[in-house]
């Protein structure tokens, strides 16, 4: 790590192009990310921050299949609708490019070229999954199967969403096409491959040793996990037709793997943002002394911090991140965000119901971030927040000052007497907030950052409360003066110490106290070492409202919005599956089912959704591992009669040998039940015919 940082070179995660964005991606990636921006900028920082769209990979393509247009026609559509939410809740980017950019392709083809042609990568024919009814090979999202690591049934090829675990597609097991449901064949292709294997020394040192402490524990103990696990190579190259295609002889058909590609968009952004600036974009990639930053969620760790610094490294001329602060995810009313169940607060809706409340959202998920796990937004403490916090601290103090201001001194800052204790102390303990809140931000504590942000608009109405100025300006007149002044003093402050949360809010607060010229002009730490940041006789404005009480009837609607969606999830569940092709009798005789006891249950080490149970199955007693632990404690089902398919062959999970299915149905909520096998005095062993 460089002590002498020259630049900072800031991405935020490239949203994928197939949908808008909600109060999820806010959350855990773009705020906290413009906090840190917006910061390093105030600090007098040379910043470069970057994002853009991610227009490539399968779900994309899968999405303009489902509405009978392009894959062009849908992340046009969808680039536009991203850009205006960022844009309308300030986040700050210095560039929002997109991946289908002229000069990502470009800068992606000529990554790829340069390791290609420095033998960097190990080219391989292997047996892909491929789709014969659909005649196509089933990369990534176009394959759903069970993830070998922790057993989840709808992993993807190249990722598993419960368990982050990235993987190749060949690894799942019991894979399905997700085009036709069909069980894929193995067919024969030709791919390039970065051996990370290569790199597992490198990242051994650069993670496990120079990153242990300065790491979020999150973010370190994933990559220990897969590092411990041992890296195998890595396709980058895909046999699709949406995508950046394969820069080499002998490639047709072929594109570069949607994470090869997306990340080397941070670089085009960085680039085409240093054209249009003037500036040389390479010390942002090249120097040591930038300080390259990746904010990023939990589901992107192991492509932030094993394969692209792998692919950086590999190149040979670029750095590699300093920091890679990613967040937990963010549920909505206790459960997890999801657009396909349209359970989620969408920003371009938000913004229809709470016109100019950008920072209220800003604020509640900041407030709630999930940091360190997962974390809940629901509405009613969104309302609190706005109403206890922002309206009654925030809001009133600014208020209080800016109206007696006027009330009394025709706006004037007023010239200040002899300071009292109360006063220095005061003054005093507003001039630490600016390192307190400094050193929250620069460990991605921006929680506590803006707690501390709150306790200086908390200091400013304690005062005015103990010093009462409405009632001094009866008997003391030159106390008032002093009063104000010191309240005025801290009304600056917040206009300067809120910029990166509440962006919105600094400004109007700013223009209200009518000194663009001294608050623009001062930097945070000028709130520490400037004597006044408001010098007596300066004049400010009339007062404004910062921030309003939002209603009971606001909230309920959006309750019942979700409610809506909840109810139309069920109806669509309740839906009846078709009634599969016809068997035979002999396809059905050879199932051996037989009633059975679970005698043991526990749960799977770090696996979410594994039991592991010892079943009684009047034949012998055997281990199945169920997929059970989420809507079951081993507690409650031990003694319970189930219904076992005994002959299934056995296979491992998570190096646990599972010799068997125990059968299990759904309720329309998603809510698992045991296949009962029914009445009083079945034995064990029985069989089901
Ligand atoms: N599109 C990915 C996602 O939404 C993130 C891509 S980040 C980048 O999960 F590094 F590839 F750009
Ligand atoms: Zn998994």
């Amino acid at each position: 790590m460089s002590l002498d940082i020259k630049r900072y070179t800031i991405t935020a995660a490239l949203p994928y192009t197939n949908g808008p964005v909600h109060i999820g991606h806010l959350a855990g990636v773009y705020v906290p990310a413009d906090i840190y921006a917006r910061f390093q900028r105030i600090q007098g920082k040379d910043v470069a921050f970057v994002c853009g769209s991610d227009e490539h990979g399968v779900p994309i393509t899968i999405k303009a299949k489902k509405e009978g247009i392009t894959p062009q026609e849908v992340v046009d559509k969808y680039h536009a609708i991203i850009k205006k939410s960022f844009e309308d809740f300030g986040i700050s980017f210095d560039n929002y490019s997109r991946t289908s950019a002229k000069i990502h392709h470009e800068t992606a083809s000529h990554f790829f070229k340069k390791l290609y042609e420095d033998g960097k990568f190990s080219e391989e024919v292997t047996e892909q999954l491929y789709d014969a009814e659909a005649g196509q090979f089933l990369a990534d999202r176009f394959i759903i199967g069970t993830c070998p690591k922790c057993g989840f049934e709808e992993s993807y090829g190249d990722q598993c969403e419960n368990c982050g675990t990235s993987h190749n597609a060949t690894d799942l097991i019991n894979p399905k096409s997700a085009i036709t449901g069909a069980v894929p064949t193995l067919k024969e292709t030709k791919h390039w491959f970065l051996p990370l294997d290569q790199y597992e020394d490198w990242l051994k040192e650069w993670i496990l040793e120079d990153h242990k402490k300065d790491w979020k524990t999150n973010v370190y103990g994933q990559c220990k996990s897969w590092i411990d696990d041992g890296l195998r190579p890595r396709a980058v190259t895909r046999d699709l037709d949406w995508g950046i295609p394969v820069p080499i002889d002998g490639a047709d058909g072929k594109v570069l793997y949607v994470w090869f590609d997306a990340p080397i968009g941070y670089i085009s952004a960085t680039k085409e943002w240093a054209t249009r600036e003037g500036k040389d974009w390479e010390p942002y990639w090249k120097d040591e002394g930038s300080k390259l930053l990746h904010f990023i969620g939990k589901d992107n760790i192991v492509f932030h911090c094993i394969i692209f610094p792998s692919m950086l490294k590999a190149e040979g001329s670029y750095i590699v991140p300093d920091n890679v602060p990613a967040n937990e995810f963010l549920n909505l009313e206790g459960n997890k965000i999801s657009t396909s169940k349209n359970w989620a607060v969408w920003l371009h809706e938000y913004l229809e119901e709470f016109p100019n409340q950008q920072d209220v959202l800003r604020y509640v998920l900041t407030a709630n971030a999930p940091e360190t796990k997962d974390n809940d937004f629901t509405w009613s403490d969104f309302q609190a927040r706005n109403n206890n916090e922002l309206v009654a601290v925030f809001g009133n103090f600014i208020n209080r000052v800016v109206v007696l201001t006027n009330k009394y001194y025709d706006g004037l800052v007023p010239a200040p007497s002899v300071f009292s204790e109360i006063d220095t102390q005061t003054l005093d303990e507003l001039k630490a907030y600016p390192a307190v809140i400094a050193s929250s931000i620069e460990r991605y504590r921006f929680r506590e950052a803006q707690m501390e942000l709150m306790n200086v608009a908390r200091l400013g109405n304690k005062y005015l409360a103990d010093e009462e100025p409405w009632k001094t300006i009866k008997t003391d007149e030159e106390r008032t003066k002093t009063v104000l002044y010191v309240a005025l003093q801290i009304a600056s402050a917040l206009a300067v110490l809120s910029e990166p949360f509440l962006p919105f809010t600094s400004k109007k607060l700013k223009s209200m106290l009518c000194h663009a010229e001294l608050v623009e002009a001062s930097t945070w730490n000028d709130v520490s070492s400037k004597s006044e940041l408001l010098p007596t006789g300066h004049t400010i404005g009339e007062g404004e409202l910062l921030f309003s009480k939002i209603e009971d009837e606001q909230i309920q609607t959006q309750l019942e919005k979700l409610q809506a969606s909840k109810k139309e999830n069920q109806a669509m569940n309740a839906t009846v599956t078709p009634q599969k092709e016809t068997i035979q009798f002999d396809d059905f005789t050879k199932l051996d089912m037989r009633v059975g006891t679970i005698l043991e249950a526990e749960k799977m080490p770090k696996a979410k959704k594994l039991l592991v149970l010892k079943v009684d199955t009047g034949i012998d007693v055997r281990t199945i591992v169920s997929g059970i632990a989420e809507s079951f404690t081993p507690e409650e089902i031990i003694g319970k009669k189930v219904t076992v398919l005994v002959n299934l062959a056995p296979r491992a999970l998570r190096g646990v040998d599972s010799e068997g299915m125990i059968l299990m149905t759904e309720t329309p909520d998603g809510k698992l039940v045991f296949v009962n096998p029914g009445e009083e005095g079945v034995q064990n062993g029985a069989t089901i015919n």
